[in-house]
């Protein structure tokens, strides 16, 4: 009997073919939902001629807010536009709450000070400091990218080596008066922890910002991540678990803050023509919500099995010196969003990087993340404050391998990745 797959596995595109035949085992390949199970969503949205702001949109908002049992769950264009308008929005809602002298039901944010307080986009004065948001350096670029955009400041700061999330001592101990908010990330898929961040974050009365951006089908004590902190922020992208091709969600408890953002996505226009701030186009369009409500029936099933072939990494490696794995606290599922190791160049006797060129060469592809981490790329270097060493970050950088994890990978192909690894430590 023929085996009925779960998941349409994309062929690779005609046009990049030659450049990939010596690709034998991609990085990643996405987890898609079949054209049948698209099509009459597809045809509706045709035929409606609504590609935007309809009925697609409100469903998937609905589906994922029920999901991870939060109040507002707002679809945008992607997790860096999200990450772009909560800071926009933590600023405006922070100034509104206030003005209204009290807050919405749910509201989180009414005690937070504006953002902006110390920056110079209120004051105008470019000589002031601006205000700081506390980010890991151990994270993809978007973090700080969305920090910056907003005329903040990132402080980049340490993350521990067994989750590569931050730990709540280390943002607790960076807080000035300047600090403006916290962020964190679901570094890998793995949960940071949320719960002792939010307490330090109501302590000093700042907001936490979650780069959920990994975080579809990772859960806390069988919950999803994202029920929780100020807002969190979840990637569509086709690296994703679910996926929109590409897309992203806002979480959040707060109705001041999700007020703001939906407000942001359209320009700052509340259909008035009279735009209120600046916002920005950040809308999903109406055929990547209906792709990302088909993905979501297919999230459950990917879960289980990335965490299977995780698993099954750990097995095969485990007898291999120097390699590390990211670890999960024991409450915890990641999503396996990632499978990274770590490699210790004494004791396996080469560098990640050589593994690297020899998978590569050996047709198994293989990322580097995040090499450089986020205070040493051109972009954010400057903010960083030199005497703060991030000796940590800088060894994940150079050591961190992600292998191959998606739709393809299954038992043989993980055979294969560590029988090359073992064969690469052998031989070189
Ligand atoms: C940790 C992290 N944050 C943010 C993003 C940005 O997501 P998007 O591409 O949806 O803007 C990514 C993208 O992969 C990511 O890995």
């Amino acid at each position: 009997m023929q085996k009925k797959t779960l998941f349409v596995i994309p062929e690779v595109h005609a046009a990049s073919a030659a450049a990939a035949t010596s690709i034998r085992v991609p990085f990643v390949r996405p987890a898609l939902p079949s054209y049948a199970d698209l099509q009459p969503a597809f045809e509706n949205i045709l035929r409606s001629g609504q590609l935007t702001k309809g009925p697609y949109i409100e469903q998937l908002e609905q589906l994922i807010a029920k999901r991870l049992g939060v109040r507002h769950a707002i679809a945008v264009s992607s997790c860096t536009v999200g990450l772009m308008l909560v800071y926009k929005s933590l600023d405006l809602a922070a100034g509104s709450c206030r003005s209204r002298s009290g807050a919405a039901e749910g509201c989180r944010v009414s005690g937070i000070e504006p953002l902006s307080r110390l920056g110079s986009a209120r004051s105008g004065n470019r000589n002031e400091p601006l205000g700081e948001v506390i980010v890991p350096s151990f994270t993809f670029l978007a973090g700080p990218a969305a920090i910056v955009w907003n005329n903040l400041r990132p402080v980049f700061v340490e993350v521990d080596p067994t989750t590569t999330n931050v730990l709540p001592q280390t943002v607790a101990a960076a807080i000035t008066p300047r600090t403006v908010a916290i962020s964190a990330c679901h570094n890998f898929g793995n949960p940071c922890d949320v719960p002792s961040l939010e307490a330090i974050a109501a302590e000093h009365n700042l907001p936490l910002v979650i780069d959920a951006a990994h975080g579809f089908g990772a859960s806390v004590h069988g919950k999803p991540v994202g029920g929780n902190a100020t807002a969190q922020v979840f990637s569509l992208s086709p690296t994703k678990l679910l996926t929109a091709g590409e897309g992203g969600i806002i979480s959040t408890n707060c109705d001041c803050l999700a007020h703001f953002v939906r407000l942001g996505r359209e320009y700052g226009n509340d259909g008035s023509y009279d735009a209120l701030f600046s916002g920005i186009n950040g809308r999903m369009p109406e055929l990547s919500a209906a792709t990302a409500i088909a993905s979501l029936a297919l999230l459950d099933g990917v879960v289980v099995r990335r965490n299977q072939i995780a698993a099954l990494y750990r097995k095969e490696l485990a007898h291999l010196p120097g390699i590390t794995f990211v670890e999960t606290p024991s409450e915890s599922q990641s999503s396996q969003k990632d499978f990274s190791i770590t490699i210790d160049p004494t004791q396996f006797g080469i560098s990640r990087d050589a593994l690297r060129r020899e998978m590569a060469a050996r047709g198994i592809e293989t990322r580097a993340y995040y090499d450089p981490p986020c205070h040493r790329q051109t972009a954010f270097e400057h903010f960083h404050d030199r005497t703060r060493l991030l000796p940590i970050t800088d060894m994940l950088s150079a050591r961190s391998l992600s292998l191959p994890m998606g739709v393809h990978v299954d038992e043989a192909v993980v055979a294969d990745v560590c029988e090359t690894i073992a064969h690469v430590k052998q031989t070189t």
